[in-house]
């Protein structure tokens, strides 16, 4: 079920870090359909108008944030993403380190390459990104380990019934270039040529239970668009709802989450946390995400990029997105995250939505 490298041809991205194979580097890129979800991720932060607060003494600005009941340094963190062994050869141990460095949350995809234990053991505060087989049995070993190296949360994405088409670049297909074996280190031996092993195409609201229930741990469900499907997930149990569009790489032309966080974040009040991503680049993109009501604002693509460099890449990047960060949220008036909740936003007259 990986894609077949046969969408539409690419738009150029940014550079392929030399030593990357180009397949690896146009995967990371790639959208789904003509990639207008895509293009749009990052336009629609560009959307709003921040109206800030006056005479607030900014003096002490804090970006921590609780979530899910463990205190964390920052509300940023990095969203789970395939093939980091194959864009620097320590993967998803140096994310690991650099986040743990600055007390960020790292979400660990299902198809990470490293072993859960490995990620655990850098002190991490990590959660588990998970898809629910058909046959919803062969998950159980894959999240017996994942709790056992310290998992603090289960992370189930909705929005992948089946891998969407992608616009593939010019090297085609990455799982010609990438043994899809080596994506599969914290699967159950086996797992692959398990009859049922293929994404559900019915997942439901005993799902999210179950999923509590297997684990002992809370739910998130990541890739909600609107309020009805977080009031679904919070009825189901999700402790978190994670709005997002996969980054543009599954259905195409599905709103926005800059446009659709706010109404998500009324719809779930304090029943539930709710935290975002899709094109967050600079400071000012998580400055509105806070206000919009995200607790925490995870990236994904930025991640992979920085990674090129290994673990000082990616402390490098975080650090300068944090301070980037701190400086948007002193202009506008706020001391931290959950203080730029509610501060006054527009949209601009002539924005992409
Ligand atoms: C992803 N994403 C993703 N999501 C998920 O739930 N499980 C996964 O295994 C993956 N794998 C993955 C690989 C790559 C290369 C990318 C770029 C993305 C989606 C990811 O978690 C997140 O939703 C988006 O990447 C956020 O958008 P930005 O920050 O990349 O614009």
């Amino acid at each position: 079920g990986q894609d077949t490298g046969r969408g539409a041809p690419s738009t150029p991205g940014p550079a392929v870090p030399p030593g990357v194979h180009p397949a690896v580097g146009e995967y990371v890129e790639q959208g789904a359909g003509a990639g207008v979800s895509l293009a749009e991720a990052t336009r629609a932060w560009h959307d709003w108008r921040v109206v800030p607060r006056l005479f607030r003494d900014t003096t002490h600005v804090d970006l921590g944030v609780d979530l899910l009941g463990s205190r964390y340094g920052v509300g940023v963190g990095a969203a789970p993403t395939t093939l980091q062994r194959e864009i620097h050869p320590d993967g998803e141990l140096a994310v690991a380190r650099a986040l743990a460095a600055a007390g960020a949350p790292m979400v660990v995809s299902s198809n990470a390459a490293t072993t859960f234990a490995e990620i655990g053991a850098t002190g991490v505060g990590w959660w588990l990104q998970a898809y629910v087989p058909q046959d919803r049995g062969l998950a159980r070993g894959l999240l017996g380990r994942a709790v056992a190296a310290g998992a603090r949360a289960v992370v189930l994405t909705v929005d992948t019934p089946v891998v969407s088409t992608r616009r593939a670049g010019p090297s085609g297909s990455v799982w010609d270039a990438v043994d899809p074996a080596s994506v599969r280190v914290n699967f159950d031996r086996g797992y692959l040529e398990a009859r049922g092993s293929e994404k559900a195409t019915d997942l439901g609201p005993a799902d999210v239970a179950w999923l509590g229930e297997t684990t002992g741990l809370p739910v998130v469900v990541k890739g909600v668009l609107d309020a009805d499907g977080a009031r679904a997930a919070v009825d189901a149990g999700a402790a978190a709802v994670w709005v997002s569009t996969h980054g543009g790489r599954q259905l195409d032309r599905v709103p926005a989450t800059a446009h659709v966080l706010g109404e998500v974040a009324s719809a779930v009040g304090h029943d539930a946390e709710v935290y975002v991503d899709g094109g967050l680049r600079d400071g000012v993109d998580l400055l509105l995400a806070w206000a919009l009501g995200a607790r925490c604002a995870f990236l994904g693509r930025p991640v992979s990029r920085a990674l090129a460099d290994g673990e000082e890449g990616v402390a490098s990047w975080l650090r300068g997105l944090t301070t980037a960060a701190v400086e948007a949220v002193r202009l506008a008036g706020c001391t931290g995250v959950e203080d730029c909740r509610g501060l006054r936003l527009e949209r601009a007259v002539g924005g992409c939505g």
